[in-house]
C-alpha cells in the first residue's frame, strides 16, 4: 500500500494517516478480527454492548490481571478504560477475589435475605449524604428507571426533566441522535449547565414535573462537569416548586467520599449509583430519605413492589462491601482523584505545548480527550470534529500498548501506576508531535445545533 508521508514518516493528510494506522491494526489483530466475524452470526453486529464497538473491529480481550489486558492475538495493554469506571479495583484485586471466593464457598443464590445486603447498604448510606435508605438493582440503567418510577408514583406527576447529552442508561439517553428505544415517559429536555433556562423551565412546568434527573458531570457525553452554580440552581428551583431532584451519581460518586453531592454540599432528593459500588460485579442502587424509600417497605399496606431475582446477588454484595470497607477508603479515594487531576493537567499541558486542538475534561479519576481548544460547558459546545481523528488517536494508543476508548473516555483504576500514566503521557506527546499538523486540518464542524428535540421541548418517543 502506498504511504503518503514525508521523510520522517509523518503523513501529509489525515486520510492516509488513518489508513496507515488502521492497516497496521488489521495486520496485528487477525484473531480479534476472526472473533468479530464469528460473533456476527449470533449477535447483531457481533455485539451485546454497543459502546464496545469500534471500527474496523474491536479487540477481543480474553484475560486480564492488575492493570493489564491480554487480547486473543497475545498483545498486552495497560487498561485506561477501567470498564467505564466500574473496574475501579482493577483486575483480580486480592481483596475482591477473596470476597468472591468466600461467596462461592458459601453458596451463591439463597433466594432469601442475607447478612450481606445490609452490610453493603449500610456502607453506601454512610457515604452518600442524600441516601438514608437504599435498594439495589442490577445496573445503573435499572437504578435510574426505579428512581424515575418512584418519583412519578410519589408525586403523582408524569414528566421528567433531563438534559441534552444526559446518559442514564441505554433506555434513558438524550444524546445527539434521537433514541427510539428510550423509556416511553414524557421527557422535558433542557440545556446542560444553563442555570437560568433550567430554572425557568422548572418554574413553568412544575405542575407536570415529577423529577429533574441530572448527572453532576455528564460522563458519556464527554466528561463535562456540571457547575456548582447550575446544580445549586436546580436544587433551589426543585425545592421552590415541589419537584424531586435526582442526582445520577453512577459515575461521579467515586470522585469524593460523599460523592459529587458531598463535595459540592448540594443534597438531592434521590441518588442513583452503580459501576464500582458492586466491586466490579453487575450492580446499581437507588436511594433517598426514609420518607420516600419507606414506600418500599413490604410490611406496610400499599407498599410499592420492587422485585428482582438478582437484586441481592451475594457476589455483588460481598465484593462491593469488601471494596468499600477494605480498599476504597477515603485516603485511597482522594489519592486516586489526585492522580486523575495530575494526569489531566499533564495532558492539557501537552495540548498547549504542541499548540494543538486537544484538551482533556473531567473530574478526579474520570476524563475524556477532545480535539478542540474551545472550552466545553455542555454538549452544545462540542464541535463534531472528524471521527477519523478519534480513530487515529485510539489506534495509535492501542499500537503503543494503551487501551482507551474511541470516544476518548478514560477512567483510572487503583492499579494503574505512575509509570503507566507517564507512559500514556509520552504516547500522546508522540501522537501530537507526529500528527499534530493533521488535527487542525480536520474539518472543524460547527457547534451542535441539530438537536432531535430542542431545549424545552417534550419528547415522548
Ligand atoms: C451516569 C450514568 N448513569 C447510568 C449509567 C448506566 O449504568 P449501567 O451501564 O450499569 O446500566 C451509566 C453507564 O455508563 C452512567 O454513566
Amino acid at each position: 500500500m502506498a504511504t503518503r508521508a514525508d521523510a520522517s514518516g509523518r503523513n501529509f493528510d489525515l486520510q492516509s494517516a488513518v489508513r496507515d494506522v488502521t492497516a497496521l491494526y488489521v495486520q496485528a489483530n487477525p484473531h480479534s478480527r476472526a472473533q468479530y466475524e464469528r460473533a456476527q452470526a449470533s449477535m447483531p453486529g457481533g455485539n451485546t454492548r454497543t459502546g464496545m464497538f469500534y471500527t474496523p473491529f474491536p479487540l477481543a480481550i480474553e484475560r486480564a490481571a492488575g492493570a493489564t489486558l491480554t487480547d486473543v492475538d497475545g498483545h498486552t495493554y495497560t487498561d485506561f478504560v477501567g470498564d467505564f469506571s466500574a473496574g475501579l479495583y482493577g483486575h483480580s484485586h486480592p481483596v475482591i477475589r477473596e470476597a468472591l471466593q468466600a461467596a462461592l464457598d458459601d453458596g451463591m443464590a439463597y433466594g432469601s435475605a442475607s447478612p450481606y445486603e445490609e452490610r453493603l447498604a449500610a456502607l453506601v448510606c454512610a457515604r452518600i449524604p442524600s441516601v438514608e435508605q437504599v435498594r439495589f438493582t442490577n445496573s445503573g440503567t435499572e437504578a435510574n428507571t426505579m428512581a424515575l418510577v418512584t418519583a412519578r408514583a410519589v408525586s403523582g406527576k408524569d414528566t421528567v426533566m433531563v438534559f441534552e447529552g444526559g446518559y442514564h442508561g441505554g433506555t434513558i439517553y438524550f444524546g445527539r441522535k434521537s433514541a427510539p428505544i428510550n423509556m416511553p415517559f414524557p421527557f422535558l429536555i433542557a440545556p446542560y449547565n444553563d442555570a437560568g433556562e433550567a430554572t425557568r423551565l422548572i418554574a413553568g412546568n412544575a405542575q407536570r414535573l415529577a423529577a429533574v434527573l441530572v448527572e453532576p458531570m455528564q460522563g458519556a457525553s464527554g466528561a463535562i462537569p456540571g457547575s456548582a452554580e447550575f446544580l445549586k440552581a436546580l436544587r433551589e428551583a426543585c425545592t421552590a416548586h415541589g419537584v424531586l431532584l435526582i442526582f445520577d451519581e453512577v459515575m461521579t460518586s467515586r470522585v469524593a467520599r460523599e460523592g459529587r453531592q458531598g463535595q459540592l454540599g448540594i443534597t438531592p432528593d434521590m441518588t442513583t449509583l452503580g459501576k464500582y459500588i458492586g466491586g466490579g460485579i453487575s450492580c446499581g442502587a437507588f436511594g433517598g430519605p426514609a420518607g420516600i424509600m419507606a414506600r418500599y417497605d413490604p410490611s406496610k399496606p400499599g407498599a410499592y413492589v420492587h422485585h428482582g431475582t438478582f437484586n441481592n446477588n451475594v457476589l455483588m454484595l460481598r465484593a462491593g462491601a469488601a471494596g468499600l470497607e477494605k480498599v476504597f477508603t477515603p485516603p485511597v479515594q482522594a489519592a486516586l482523584n489526585d492522580e486523575g487531576i495530575a494526569l489531566r493537567e499533564a495532558l492539557n499541558g501537552l495540548g498547549a505545548r504542541h499548540g494543538a486542538p486537544f484538551q482533556v475534561t473531567g473530574l478526579g479519576s474520570i476524563m475524556t480527550m477532545h480535539f478542540q481548544r474551545e472550552p466545553l460547558r455542555s454538549i452544545r459546545d462540542i464541535r463534531p470534529r472528524d471521527e477519523r481523528l478519534r480513530q487515529l488517536l485510539h489506534l495509535h494508543l492501542i499500537d503503543r500498548g494503551f487501551f482507551t476508548t474511541r470516544r476518548g473516555y478514560m477512567a483510572l483504576s487503583l492499579v494503574v501506576g505512575a509509570d503507566d500514566r507517564a507512559g500514556l503521557v509520552d504516547a500522546i506527546d508522540e501522537f501530537l508531535g507526529h500528527h499534530g499538523h493533521l488535527l487542525d486540518s480536520a474539518p472543524e464542524g460547527s457547534p451542535i445545533d441539530d438537536w432531535p428535540a430542542s431545549a424545552g421541548v417534550t419528547c415522548t418517543d
